[in-house]
């Protein structure tokens, strides 16, 4: 998939996520096979700007080409002022939030509260595209709400105002995350617009992927939740898109080494007792899809220290592969590592 002049392979992408899709999360999901990571929203009111959370959500140095970062507000100019700020901190790529549902966002009329004023939606788009000579992308949901599932005719305003992409949650504003994603419109979308549309909303395994990509013809997927804990979903689902064939759940090791690397660019990134606190919701990401875990998660979200939580997460599977070890020697063990389930968004 092409966005303005950047080539996003392979076509998929780690959806933002607030307090998720931080810089170091980006980038393990790219190292992982993710052809494009978008940044936690970035608020467009400039008096937040120069806020330690802010500051760190602007950091881009040693980030893989192309930086996409969301901006989130309800003013046009103050959108556009944010994506002149964020294009010369390193932004490749300006992602416009429509999508997200938050009451912290939408009391301020912004994210999907804005698809309810299509004229809104049109002098954002036009401002923002205007202000930046970066390609402009959009992310929205399928409508306001079921009865107003306007989100062929948003696409249309954004594709005219100069949106060089866009994503698509298959959920109205009104649906938060319940029930499921419906792709149907996401497909009228796509139909719709000659700029390439990327389709979003539970996407949680292979299967999932290849049959969302043909049943709505997008150019690319949008993979939020079911990263969590599993960042190695890229590249399980660009290995079965491209071959039909399932790579191999990745091992103990590898996964030990995965959750080391990830907990060390956390404590670089963020210090000591920040990268503590954000290091225990990924590491119960990660123990939540292997149900023998939550004994690790147990221990390892206590630590207090940045040496105790590595050391402890270092312990923990320094016991499942001497217990691996004696299973191979003894196979009548009981204990056994499950196959961990997909996660379920
Ligand atoms: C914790 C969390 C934070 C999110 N933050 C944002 C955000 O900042 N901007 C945005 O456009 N969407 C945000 N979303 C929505 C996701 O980008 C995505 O559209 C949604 O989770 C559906 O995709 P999934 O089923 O693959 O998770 C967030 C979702 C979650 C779970």
């Amino acid at each position: 998939m092409r966005i303005g002049r950047h080539t996003i392979t392979p076509n998929l992408i780690l959806a933002p996520m607030a307090g998720v899709t931080d810089k170091p999360f980006r980038l393990l999901c790219k190292q992982l096979g993710a052809g494009l990571a978008v940044s936690e929203m970035t608020i467009a009111d400039p008096k937040l700007w120069h806020t330690r959370k802010s500051r760190l959500r602007m950091d881009h140095s040693d980030e893989p080409a192309p930086i996409a970062v969301q901006i989130a507000g309800y003013d046009p100019q103050m959108l556009a002022d944010a994506a002149r700020y964020n294009v010369d901190h390193g932004a490749e790529i300006i992602d416009i939030n429509m999508g997200c549902p938050a009451k912290k966002v939408c009391n301020v009329w912004s994210g999907s509260a804005l698809l309810q004023d299509e004229a809104l939606v049109a002098r954002i788009c036009t401002a923002v595209a205007h202000a930046v000579k970066v390609p402009v992308t959009l992310k929205i949901r399928t409508g306001w709400n079921r009865a107003n599932r306007n989100g062929v005719a948003i696409a249309q305003i954004a594709e005219d105002a100069g949106i060089a992409a866009l994503a698509v949650h298959g959920r109205t504003r009104e649906d938060l995350y319940q029930g499921e994603a419906e792709y149907d419109t996401i497909r009228a979308i796509k139909q719709a617009v000659a700029i390439p549309v990327s389709a979003n909303g539970d996407i949680d395994s292979p299967e999932k992927a290849k049959q969302v990509l043909e049943q709505t013809g997008c150019d690319a997927v949008l993979i939020g939740r079911a990263a969590q804990g599993r960042p190695w979903i890229f590249r399980e689902i660009a290995h079965y898109l491209a071959t039909g064939e399932h790579l191999p759940e990745p091992s103990p090791l590898a996964v030990r080494d995965i959750l080391l690397g990830h907990l060390d660019t956390l404590y670089a990134f963020y210090g000591e007792p920040q990268g503590i606190r954000i290091a225990r919701k990924h590491l119960g990401w990660y123990a939540k899809n292997r149900p023998e875990n939550e004994a690790f998660r147990q221990i390892v979200v206590r630590a207090e220290t940045v040496m105790e939580q590595r050391q402890l997460t270092i312990d923990y599977f320094d016991r499942l592969l001497d217990h691996l070890g004696s299973l191979q020697s003894h196979p009548q063990s009981h204990f056994a590592i499950r196959t961990p389930a997909r996660t379920t968004a």
